[in-house]
C-alpha cells in the first residue's frame, strides 16, 4: 500500500452514497435464495460475478433488481444491512448514510414494515456494537414516475421516524428531477433531508433541476456538472457536497479510465466531493477500494485526500455536535498519521 492509500484506509470516514441492496454479496444472496426458496437465474457465485460486466447504468440496474428479489423477510433486510455495516467498520467507516429502494420490495409483496424494520434494526445494532452512526434515506425509483413515488410516500408515513431523507435513483436519462417536484415538496414539508442522483449519465440540466425544483442538499454523483461552468460556480457557492463513486463510474462506463476520473477537476474547481462505494458488491469494492483506485491512477496530494475525508463528514446529515466531534476525530488522526 502506498502511504496515501494507507492514510485514507486507516482514517475515520463517513460513507454517504451506498445503496444497501447494492451491497448484496453473491454468497449471501445464494444463502437467502435457498432459505426463501427463490430461484435465481445463476448456478453459482462465480456465475453471478461473471454477469457483473456492464456497459451502462441500465445493464447494471437489470441485474440489481433481479438480485434484490431474494429479500423477503425482515431478517433478510437485517442480515443484508448488518453484512454491509461489519464490512464498512473494517474500512473505518464511523458514519453511514444508507439508501434503500422500497419500491423494489413493495412490488414483490414485501411490507414496508419488514423492509424498513430490518434495515433500521441493523442500524441500531451498528450504533451500539460497532460504534457506527447512521442515517436512512428512502429513494424513489425515477423510472416509475411521480404517481408511484407519491403512493410510496403515503405508504412510508407510519415509518417516518425511521427515515431521515429521500433520494432519487434508478434510470436517469429520460426521467428528469423536475418530474418529482411534488413528492420532494411533501418530504421537505415533513422535515426530511433531500438528495438526488443527478449528472451520472444525465446532462447538467438535470443537476440544475435537482437544485432548483427539488431543492436538494447534496448531489449524488454529479460528474457531468463539470460540463457547465455556471453550474460549477453555483455548486461551489452553495458548498454543495457531491457524493462521488469512482469504481461505479468505471464499471458503468461513466468514465473510460480511472486516470480520467473527474475528482482532481472537482477539487480544483472548489467543489466538495467525497468518496463512496455506491453498490460495492457489483462494482468491485468498498469505500477504501475506491480511495485506493483513485490514488493509484491519479496524482492526488495528501491535502487532496485530507479534503476528501473532511468532505465526507462535512457533507453528512449528522447533527452539528456530532459532525464537529467526527471532524475533530479525523483531525486528530491526520496530525498524528505519518
Ligand atoms: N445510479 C442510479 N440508480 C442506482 C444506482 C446508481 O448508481 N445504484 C443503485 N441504483
Ligand atoms: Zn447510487
Amino acid at each position: 500500500m502506498t502511504d496515501l492509500t494507507s492514510l485514507a484506509a486507516n482514517a475515520p470516514k463517513a460513507e454517504l452514497h451506498l445503496h444497501i441492496e447494492g451491497s448484496f454479496e453473491p454468497e449471501l444472496m445464494f444463502e437467502m435464495a435457498r432459505r426463501n426458496a427463490v430461484d435465481l437465474p445463476f448456478n453459482s457465485v462465480e456465475e453471478i460475478r461473471a454477469a457483473y460486466d456492464f456497459s451502462n447504468l441500465q445493464e447494471f440496474l437489470d441485474i440489481y433488481y433481479q438480485g434484490m428479489s431474494v429479500l423477503l423477510q425482515e431478517q433478510d433486510f437485517y442480515d443484508l444491512t448488518w453484512a454491509y455495516l461489519t464490512r464498512a467498520a473494517a474500512d473505518n467507516v464511523i458514519h453511514a448514510e444508507i439508501f434503500f429502494d422500497p419500491q423494489g420490495h413493495l412490488v414483490r409483496g414485501v411490507t414496508f414494515a419488514d423492509a424498513v424494520g430490518g434495515i433500521a434494526r441493523a442500524l441500531g445494532d451498528a450504533q451500539t456494537q460497532l460504534g457506527i452512526s447512521s442515517k436512512l434515506i428512502m429513494c424513489f425509483l425515477r423510472h416509475l414516475g411521480e404517481e408511484e413515488a407519491l403512493k410510496t410516500w403515503e405508504q412510508a408515513q407510519p415509518f417516518l421516524s425511521l427515515i431521515d431523507g429521500v433520494g432519487l435513483d434508478s434510470s436517469e436519462v429520460g426521467h428528469p428531477p423536475s418530474k418529482f417536484k411534488a413528492v420532494f415538496a411533501k418530504a421537505r414539508k415533513a422535515g426530511l433531508h433531500l438528495v438526488a442522483h443527478a449528472g451520472e449519465e444525465g446532462p447538467p440540466a438535470y443537476v440544475w433541476e435537482a437544485l432548483d425544483d427539488l431543492q436538494i442538499e447534496r448531489v449524488d454523483h454529479g460528474n457531468r456538472a463539470l460540463e457547465d461552468a455556471a453550474l460549477v460556480k453555483q455548486l461551489a457557492a452553495k458548498g454543495m457536497c457531491l457524493t462521488v463513486c469512482p469504481l461505479s463510474n468505471l464499471k458503468l462506463c461513466v468514465i473510460d479510465d480511472m486516470q480520467n476520473h473527474p475528482i482532481p477537476a472537482m477539487l480544483a474547481a472548489g467543489l466538495k466531493p467525497c468518496i463512496n462505494s455506491d453498490d460495492p458488491s457489483y462494482f468491485g469494492g468498498y469505500v477504501n477500494d475506491n480511495f485506493a483506485a483513485l490514488i493509484s491512477s491519479l496524482p492526488l496530494s495528501r491535502a487532496d485526500i485530507e479534503q476528501l475525508l473532511r468532505n465526507s463528514f462535512d457533507g453528512s446529515f449528522m447533527d452539528e455536535t456530532d459532525k464537529q466531534a467526527a471532524l475533530a476525530k479525523l483531525d486528530d488522526y491526520l496530525v498524528s498519521a505519518p
